[in-house]
């Protein structure tokens, strides 16, 4: 008789953004007069650039031609979209990052989950907390955690690096030391962000440790401030320990798109094998690329207009960041985040857990948010708030927020 993986069941309730559509779902039934908005997962509202959209019509009349009609792409994904990832986010930042060391996919969630599997099951995971819960989950489901405690809500086999108000939210280097640390700067959940001399110090210490950091760069669009890097590659000696995932969602709005990317430097090794061959096989056995005409959408978000245009709409999003972190200022609450990131990490008033406030926010001002503990313990008592709705959402949501 077959048997199931069982690591599955041991994951505790749905993935955070079900649970939470559920919810929604649920009281929008129960009141269908209340215009509900949302600013709780992280998907973007404003349409494709028009520099992409005009790539995409191309690819689309390219596919209808014998002639320039695409079918399978290659492995890595096409040359013409690594050529203009390694100039563009590498090479012009001083970055030595080749094209061939960039595997382009559909996406940096898939990537952060998937990429795990080139690992033993017995490496252990140092996360931030809270965090992000897909690097989590996937391990779970690998069977690389341990046992739950729900009473602490923490894994048995993890290593959890509290990111408080009292560090600023950015981890301290772990006591234990794990084998595959994960990072997300600027941060989903809590919108913080390092310095380039902190994250510079990840990297040295993973590197005498041995062990592997999966940096996840996908809000990198949204520093604003200089000391702040945008790759970990522009961090000495981060060739020989970190893999990166960038994603084109947040950045040009391909949430529904689909579009990522996964950079592993061949200098990454274990025991004389490059991760990167093992990610390579990985890739040509379990995956045939992201469209042709998607890859070439991607191309155009390196175009100059495209850069123009997605700089506005990076600009339109870090405008509605302000709104919410100026408006809950005045409003008296707790808040960080916003400045380097679309997020903005609030602490719940009156002690409320972010259950109870994501519920009395529901009910008060119709307005979802993201309770702070679905990203991990120490996420209790905060609330995530995303500046990717609309300017005019953004400014109601407020507005109700102030008069709860
Ligand atoms: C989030 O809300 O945390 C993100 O949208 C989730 C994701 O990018 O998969």
């Amino acid at each position: 008789m077959f048997k199931i993986n069982d690591n599955y069941l041991k994951l505790p309730g749905s993935y955070l953004f079900s649970t939470i559509a559920k919810k929604v779902s649920a009281y929008q039934a129960e009141h269908p007069d209340k215009q509900v908005i949302r600013l709780g997962i992280g998907d973007v509202t404003q349409p494709l650039a028009p520099a992409i959209i005009q790539a995409l019509h191309g690819a689309v009349d390219e596919m209808a031609d014998a002639a320039t009609f695409h079918g399978y792409a290659p492995d890595l994904g096409y040359e013409f979209l690594r050529n203009a990832i390694a100039k563009n986010d590498y090479a012009d930042r001083g970055c030595e990052i080749a094209a061939d060391e960039i595997f382009v996919s559909d996406g940096a969630k898939c990537d952060s989950g998937n990429i795990q599997e080139i690992f033993s099951v017995d490496n252990k995971i140092a996360v931030c907390d809270p965090v992000y819960p897909v690097y989590v989950d996937t391990n779970v489901m690998a069977g690389r955690t341990g046992t739950y405690d729900p009473k602490t809500e923490v894994w048995s086999d993890v290593i959890y690096m509290p990111c408080t108000m009292a560090n600023h939210f950015a981890p301290e280097l772990p006591k234990e030391t794990p084998d595959i640390i994960y990072l997300c700067f600027p941060n989903n959940p809590t919108g913080a962000t390092i310095t380039k001399a902190q994250l510079q110090e990840w990297v040295d210490y993973a590197n005498r440790a041995g062990a592997v950091i999966i940096y996840d760069a996908a809000y990198e669009a949204y520093i604003s401030e200089d000391d702040v890097p945008h790759s970990i590659y522009e961090c000495a000696g981060a060739r020989t320990c970190a893999i990166e995932l960038k994603s084109f969602s947040k950045n040009a709005g391909f949430t529904g798109t689909r579009l990522g990317y996964t950079v592993i430097p061949k200098d990454l090794t274990c025991g004389g094998v490059t991760l990167h061959s093992l990610w390579a096989r990985r890739h040509g056995t379990k995956y045939n690329g992201a469209p042709y005409i998607v890859q070439r959408a991607g191309e155009a978000v390196y175009s100059p207009e495209g850069k123009e245009q997605l700089k506005a709409q990076v600009a339109y999003y870090m405008n509605n960041a302000k709104t919410i972190k100026d408006g809950l200022k005045a409003a008296g609450y707790t808040v960080s985040g916003g400045v380097n990131a679309p997020y903005i990490w609030l602490k719940t008033p009156d002690r409320m857990s972010s259950w109870e406030f994501f519920d009395y926010l529901l009910e008060r001002a119709n307005v979802v948010g993201t309770p702070g503990s679905g990203f991990g313990p120490s996420g209790e008592g905060y609330f995530r708030l995303t500046a990717f709705g609309t300017y005019e959402n953004t400014v109601a949501a407020l507005e109700r927020i102030k008069k709860m």
